[in-house]
């Protein structure tokens, strides 16, 4: 891959959530794992959308000085479109906005104008009817395997049923759209994501908060690539 290259869709892809990192030592986590990080995972929390606040825009800018990955911004926020243009200035490469807050076609098209990959999240109990209509515009989808809010909960299997119908559907109509899951991913159950249909694994605390970071994320890769 070049620079941020997202790489092409449907591809499996690791990609490690920075909200279970160590804050104090970011650029240094970030590098560490390098070698088995596809995209880097960005959680970033408004207090309002998610009772939970987290990171924004000068984080973002800050790592990219330490890494080349495609930066994969997750964003849990009420009003993402105030700051998409601080997010690519900052050097994000993909957006992701949640389904639950309305008004998806303007806001991803608002996005993708200024030059942003884009994605469409669901929370774990928001139907596939709520994204269906939008998986035209999107470069990614993300279905939620946790509330969104906090790093390290459960994986929630209910949501795998999802999956597959968003699978089948991308299928069907032969879209070139990768679909994400996010949350409770972890040795466990990243093999589970991936029979559903899933392609990108976002890993927090079954990355970061292992003795041997990288050595996590090459585990999880094996066993996503053994399925
Ligand atoms: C939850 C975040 C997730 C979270 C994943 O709100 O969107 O990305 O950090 O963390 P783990 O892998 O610990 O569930
Ligand atoms: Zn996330």
């Amino acid at each position: 891959m070049t620079f941020a290259d997202p790489g092409p869709p449907g591809q499996l892809r690791i990609a490690p959530s920075i909200l279970a990192a160590d804050f104090g030592a970011l650029a240094e986590q970030v590098r560490a794992i390098d070698a088995e990080t596809d995209w880097l995972h960005v959680d970033v929390m408004d207090g309002h959308f998610v009772p939970n606040v987290s990171i924004g825009p000068p984080v973002i800018s800050s790592l990219r000085r330490y890494s080349e990955r495609f930066f994969d911004c997750h964003l849990m926020m009420n009003e993402p479109a105030r700051y998409f243009g601080a997010f690519q200035k900052a050097g994000a490469n993909g957006c992701t906005i949640h389904v639950e807050i309305g008004d998806s076609a303007a806001l991803l098209a608002e996005a993708r104008a200024i030059g942003l990959r884009v994605g469409l999240a669901a929370n774990p109990d928001t139907p596939f009817s709520a994204v269906a209509p939008f998986l035209g515009d999107v470069d990614v989808l993300l279905l939620m395997t946790v509330f969104p809010g906090f790093g390290g909960q459960r994986f929630i299997t209910d949501v795998m049923s999802k999956v597959r119908e968003a699978r089948a559907e991308l299928t069907r109509q032969a879209l070139p759209v990768d679909l994400e899951v996010d949350g409770g991913v972890d040795e466990d159950t990243a093999g589970v994501a991936v029979r559903a249909g899933a392609n990108v694994l976002v890993a927090g605390s079954a990355i970061f908060a292992r003795a041997d970071p990288l050595l996590a994320a090459r585990t999880l890769r094996r066993l996503a690539s053994d399925v």
